[in-house]
């Protein structure tokens, strides 16, 4: 009886070693432990036995018994753990290793600097105007004082819409000039920033181009005050306090009078040649460089925008945006702008 016992116990135990699931220790439970399980069998056998071997064999069958649910139990945790580890195993994580870095983009050099220019010209009380980039005829050269047959509209090349007379796309940012003056009550100060197209393609030109028209509009608005404002902007543009500016006579039907205006070269302050006596390339060693027109509002402009000139006096100006985003950041042709090549927007 003994023997069967230790049998019964080393079968287990060899049953249970090889079981690799929880069903599997499940399945040995029931063949040993169940109703008609092995150990039922002996337990059964019991009751043909004399008094004192029931009571030495039913010990030890029991301690046995006792046995084998620890190694049952012992069994399940095996199991569990080897899962647990497993799942370790397969899903474990180098918190270590650094992040990948999410691409992020940036915006535009160009749309930068228009934002600078807005900051630059808000803490001088200018405020945002905006206007169509699909303009009429009229309001892109009528109310700007250039008439059907004046000579000034060919000064410009102009995008026509097909199929829609007297619409262009817009020539330059001055008609938000007219547009905003009919909108809004003097006093004003305020720039336009915007797109603006025409027929021309070269290192210098684009047929998509960006200016920022200036407006400021009051009852003695005088020069002194475009030279103050264009003189402290584009110090603050080129970031350099030492920026003169000129004025040179010009025309534009919408000013009188009319001009460009200079500012020293920021590259050669204005000398002509570097410090080490290479000539500047940039202002071609004349020390001065053309950035926008300007003048004082055509009194045929104010009255177009239904304002008294008798009353009333006002400067605009227009300037480039490209053109001295490539002064200021050194770049040597206009299509880099446009070509959306990552070597050169990641420089910015
Ligand atoms: N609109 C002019 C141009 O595009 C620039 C300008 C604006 C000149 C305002 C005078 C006053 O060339």
């Amino acid at each position: 009886m003994q023997s069967k016992i230790e049998k019964l116990k080393s079968g287990m135990l060899a049953d249970l070693k090889t079981a690799k699931s929880e069903q599997a220790i499940k399945d040995v439970e029931v063949k040993y432990f169940g109703k008609k399980g092995l150990f039922g069998d002996i337990m059964k056998s019991l009751k043909d036995l004399s008094v004192e071997e029931k009571q030495t064999v039913g010990k030890s069958a029991n301690m046995a018994k006792k046995e084998l649910e620890e190694a049952v139990m012992k069994r399940y945790d095996e199991i569990e753990h080897e899962k647990l580890s497993a799942i370790a195993e397969e899903e474990w994580i180098d918190v270590t290793v650094p992040g990948k870095k999410p691409q992020i983009g940036h915006r535009h050099l160009i749309s930068r600097f228009i934002d600078d220019l807005e900051q630059i010209f808000a803490k001088m009380g200018f405020e945002l105007a905006e206007g169509p980039e699909v303009e009429t005829e009229e309001y892109n050269f009528d109310h700007l004082n250039i008439p059907e047959t004046h000579p000034a509209r060919d000064m410009q090349d102009t995008f026509w819409i097909k199929n829609l007379e007297k619409y262009v796309l817009r020539t330059h940012t001055s008609p938000v000039q007219v547009h905003y003056m009919q909108k809004n009550d003097p006093p004003i100060r305020v720039i336009a920033p915007g797109k603006t197209f025409r027929k021309d393609s070269d290192a210098t030109h684009s047929p998509m181009f960006h200016q920022l028209e200036g407006l400021m509009v009051d009852t003695d608005v005088s020069m002194a005050n475009l030279k103050a404002v264009m003189t402290h902007a584009l110090q603050q543009i080129f970031e350099d306090s030492t920026i003169k500016t000129r004025f040179r006579v010009s025309y534009f039907p919408f000013v009188e009078p009319g001009m460009e205006v200079d500012c020293t070269c920021p590259i050669c302050q204005g000398n002509g040649k570097l410090p080490d006596g290479v000539p500047c390339r940039l202002c071609k060693q004349c020390g001065w460089l053309e950035i926008a027109g300007a003048g004082m509002v055509h009194p045929h402009v104010l009255k177009n925008a239904g304002y008294d000139p008798e009353k009333y006096t006002g400067f605009a100006f227009g300037m480039g945006l490209e053109r001295m985003v490539m002064i200021k950041y050194r770049i040597n042709h206009m299509r880099l702008f446009f070509e959306n090549d990552l070597r050169f927007i990641e420089q910015f």
